[in-house]
């Protein structure tokens, strides 16, 4: 039979191979990652801007096929975003856009306006030149730029406009002893308790009227831009409760809980033994306000910026900086006597100058981004909690922290074998927890994906206004002295490129004429 009808086996074998070929176009390349473009979603507060001004607005796209399931791997470059808008003068309003590749089959695209867009501003997300979701997204309300002196209203209204949390459990926990505060006698005693010989530097904020004063005690007072520049942007938003504060420019937390009364004081890094009022660091808040802009390391940049994929990442502890603490000295001589684990340097020498030649030579920096060219991220202290946490919890691969007495204003959501490996203080377990790393890649591999989708979720821009919202709000209600500009205070205006202020034009909207 086979012999008489070879063209039917021939046929047979056609078939089986085409099927074959079938099966494996679906799984490889075909239908399964087969772009949906009106089930793939595309979410965020970018999506409104005439509602949320941001410096930087963003949102985010997210990956399905036609079955409605999550495509979790990179489409390359297939993705378009134009972001198109009118000046009131009739011209095309300058807009620069980038979408970020997640490598997951997740996109965030953001974009800064650097005028107000008056005229209908048209969102265009096309994925191969088709619309993706409900794009073309028209928003017909004028587009603010972040320079735009537009408050909408109270506190409490931009946070509902924004769906902020209204409250946050380590605000309840550092604000617990506060209840009622009388705020001249704070002062006094912070006067007289930090700044003797200046040997603290903080400054005294008054908010009023939606204006900011201070005045700065101690010889290191640089650091009040950080603290002007939330402050000059949020009441660009928004209309600040007339509040007083005073904040710690300094690095250590100052405010000893034994010492009665207490007071309080806003700073950067919380701790165990201290009692300070935590804010989000000068850090992370400058990143968001100067994304696009000056810093180009951000909380949106780091989840992109490295395209190698798990499971090619070398499987090592990478690790540089400073030598701001005893145990990143320790850290090097482990890196020395377990070199196919660890790949630690330090990049300056400042404290332990005179130990340059044990622990150096310093080598020159490596690129934030190329840190995750490795599966392991440490995190050690430096004088404090190490700022770049929330960077490398974001990135690509998993973090592996010290325990540490010191905090940051999200520290005490997070969960250790859920978004982080912990390793103890002086380092005794760090090589056990980077053997254990190696042989459970699975599960390592899922706490590297919640510390990066805890970012997401938590450490946007729009999380870190919201914080800072809520923590005004707060302190506003318990703060029962008049809030007046204190003699020697220090008017510090929004600096304004005239021109572009000009353009707002956002006072013909608004209640209150403030201009
Ligand atoms: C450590 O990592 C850096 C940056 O990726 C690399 O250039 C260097 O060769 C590594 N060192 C060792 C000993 O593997």
């Amino acid at each position: 039979m086979e012999g008489q009808y070879p063209w039917a086996s021939i046929m047979k074998a056609s078939v089986v191979l085409l099927f074959l070929l079938c099966t494996f176009y679906y799984v490889k390349g075909g239908k399964k990652f087969k772009v949906d473009v009106k089930r793939t979603k595309v979410y965020g507060p970018g999506l409104e801007p005439d509602k949320i001004v941001y410096p930087v607005r963003y949102f985010f796209i997210e990956l399905y096929n036609a079955k409605g399931n999550r495509i979790e791997k990179s489409v390359g470059k297939s993705f378009t975003v134009q972001v198109e808008g009118e000046t009131t003068q009739g011209t095309n309003c300058r807009v620069w856009t980038q979408i970020l590749d997640r490598y997951d089959g997740s996109y965030i695209v953001r974009y800064r306006t650097y005028q107000t867009c008056r005229k209908l501003l048209t969102i265009h997300v096309l994925y191969n030149s088709q619309h993706v979701a409900e794009s073309p997204y028209k928003i017909s309300g004028p587009v603010y730029s972040e320079d735009c002196y537009c408050p909408i209203g109270d506190i409490s209204s931009w946070q509902e406009l924004v769906s902020c949390p209204t409250s946050y459990e380590q605000i309840n926990y550092d604000l617990k002893n506060f209840s009622e505060v009388d705020f001249e006698p704070v002062l006094k005693e912070a006067a007289k308790r930090f700044n003797q010989a200046g040997s603290r530097s903080f400054c005294n904020y008054v908010i009023k009227d939606n204006k900011v004063y201070r005045k700065c005690y101690g010889q290191h007072v640089g650091f009040k831009m950080f603290m002007d520049n939330i402050l000059h942007s949020m009441l660009r938003k928004m209309y600040l409760p007339d509040v007083e504060f005073i904040i710690n420019l300094g690095d250590w937390p100052l405010v000893d809980p034994k010492v009665k009364p207490l007071i309080p004081v806003f700073s950067w890094c919380g701790s165990e033994d201290t009692a300070d009022i935590i804010m989000p660091t000068y850090d992370i808040t400058e990143a968001t306000l100067e994304m696009m802009g000056r810093v180009t390391l951000d909380l949106l940049s780091v989840q992109s910026n490295n395209d190698i994929p798990w499971h090619e990442k070398k499987s090592q502890a990478f690790w540089r900086g400073r030598d701001s603490r005893r145990e990143r000295l320790d850290l090097i001589t482990l890196a020395r006597e377990h070199k196919h684990l660890i790949n630690a340097s330090l990049t300056n020498f400042f404290f332990f100058k005179d130990e340059e030649d044990t622990y150096g030579p310093k080598e020159k920096h490596v690129s934030f981004f190329k840190f995750f060219d490795f599966k392991y991220q440490i995190n050690i202290d430096g004088t404090v909690a190490a700022y770049r946490l929330p960077y490398l919890l974001g990135g690509s691969g998993v973090v592996l922290k010290q325990d540490s007495p010191y905090y940051e204003f999200f520290y005490h959501d997070l969960e250790p074998y859920v978004h982080y490996i912990p390793f103890k203080r002086d380092l005794s377990d760090l090589i056990e927890k980077i053997e254990w790393a190696a042989s459970n890649d699975d599960k390592v591999r899922v706490i590297a994906e919640n510390g990066r989708q805890y970012v997401q979720e938590n450490l946007m821009p729009k999380n870190i206004y919201c914080y800072h919202a809520a923590l005004f709000q707060e302190w506003s209600q318990r703060l029962k002295s008049d809030v007046v500009v204190r003699e020697g205070m220090e008017f510090v205006p929004i600096k304004e490129n005239e021109k572009r202020f000009g353009d707002c034009q956002c006072h013909l909207l608004n209640r209150h004429d403030e201009l």
